[in-house]
């Protein structure tokens, strides 16, 4: 299998063959595009893109092939692909719901209308895959341009993920999390007191279904504690899921904590399964230990999340630039401190 360093080693001797003011075409994914799309990557972000797929042909041939990866492209006569949109599986534990985005233009096609035509074919193919039952997008701050598009193709505002992505020189960038439902039935879910106002907005504005159990702090626990972790040491961030806590479950996601802050990571969130009393009290225990309401991720567990974040450094605020009023609500909500 080629190496990240190997396909950068190739990508960087071939020349840029892409001319500008040509007639594109946009279109699913072939099996063919797929050195096209690594050769976009490449003039797109260089050497610096986390994944290693996106710089690997047959990596991402397979990642199409197994359906972790349903992606467009809007391609030259010639074969150069120069935009390209995905659906993609990524950090949710339901398979039904994927992420929306790597939207991306060749530089020599920038300001045109290729991201919007690459967008409307993204949600044709979005719509006709019958696994899909939900999408979310996590939408750059230091631009409005992708939270504007994503407003304008149906997505709505769930969550503020604060310094979530390490930016080129001039600090972490922020990321609005928007959320479109495809399928769904009405749930339960328990809403910690100390932020039941806030998710009954979040809830409104993208519209869920949803039963609202008022939660308090001496909810009884569970038989055990399951939690799942991801860090991501290149980008400082840990992401954990809590399935149910009992007992010990505080002490557990302290533990996790500690740990990736020793490989790194200075931004922690955890999404709480609302569906489950015991995880969703776990809210109090990580307000009284930093963390501050990240906001909601609708059908994160299939079943809603509450996101639960804490930052090491205090957050650029002046660099998150947002386009609604209910970005702007959001934001505020994030930076409050936890009413307990
Ligand atoms: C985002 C992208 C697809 C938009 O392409 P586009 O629709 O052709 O729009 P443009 O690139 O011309 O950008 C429009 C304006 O936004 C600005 N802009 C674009 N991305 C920006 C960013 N990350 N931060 C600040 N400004 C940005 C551009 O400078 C431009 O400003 P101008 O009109 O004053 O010149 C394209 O800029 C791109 O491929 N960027 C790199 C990949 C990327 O960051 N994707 C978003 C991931 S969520």
């Amino acid at each position: 299998m080629t190496t990240r360093a190997e396909a950068l080693a190739r990508l960087s001797q071939q020349p840029d063959t892409v001319q500008p003011g040509l007639v594109y075409v946009v279109e699913a994914f072939r099996p063919e595009d797929a050195e096209a799309v690594c050769d976009l990557f490449y003039r797109v972000y260089q050497d610096a893109y986390p994944v290693d797929m996106y710089y690997i042909p047959d990596a991402v041939r397979g990642a199409v092939a197994e359906g972790a990866l349903y992606p467009v492209v809007a391609r030259l006569a010639g074969g150069e692909v120069i935009g390209f949109a995905a659906l993609y599986r990524s950090s949710p534990p339901f398979a039904g719901l994927l992420e929306f985005g790597l939207g991306m233009v060749h530089p020599a096609y920038r300001g045109s209308l290729i991201l919007f035509h690459l967008t409307t074919e993204l949600m044709d193919l979005m719509n006709s895959l019958p696994s899909v039952e939900a999408v979310y997008g996590e939408a750059v701050c230091d631009t409005i341009i992708t939270q504007h598009s994503s407003a304008l193709f149906g997505f709505r505002e769930v969550a503020l993920e604060l310094e979530l992505m390490p930016g080129g020189g001039s600090g972490r960038i922020s990321c609005l999390a928007v959320f479109r439902n495809i399928r769904d039935r009405r749930r339960t879910l328990h809403a910690p007191a100390f932020c039941a106002g806030e998710l009954g907005k979040l809830l409104a504005w993208a519209e869920l279904d949803r039963e609202v159990v008022a939660l308090g702090e001496e909810s009884l626990a569970a038989q055990a504690t399951r939690l799942e972790v991801q860090t991501f040491a290149h980008a400082g961030v840990m992401r954990g899921n809590v399935y149910s806590l009992s007992g010990d479950g505080a002490a557990a996601m302290r533990q996790a904590e500690a740990a990736a802050a020793e490989q790194g990571c200075r931004v922690f969130q955890w999404f709480l399964n609302l569906a489950e009393p015991s995880a969703a009290a776990g809210a109090w225990p990580l307000a009284r230990n930093g963390y501050r309401l990240g906001g909601l991720m609708p059908r994160w567990f299939d079943d809603d999340a509450l996101l639960m974040q804490k930052l090491l450094d205090p957050p650029a605020v002046e660099r998150i630039n947002l386009y609604s009023d209910r970005a702007r609500e959001i934001q505020a909500m994030t930076l409050a401190e936890p009413a307990l």
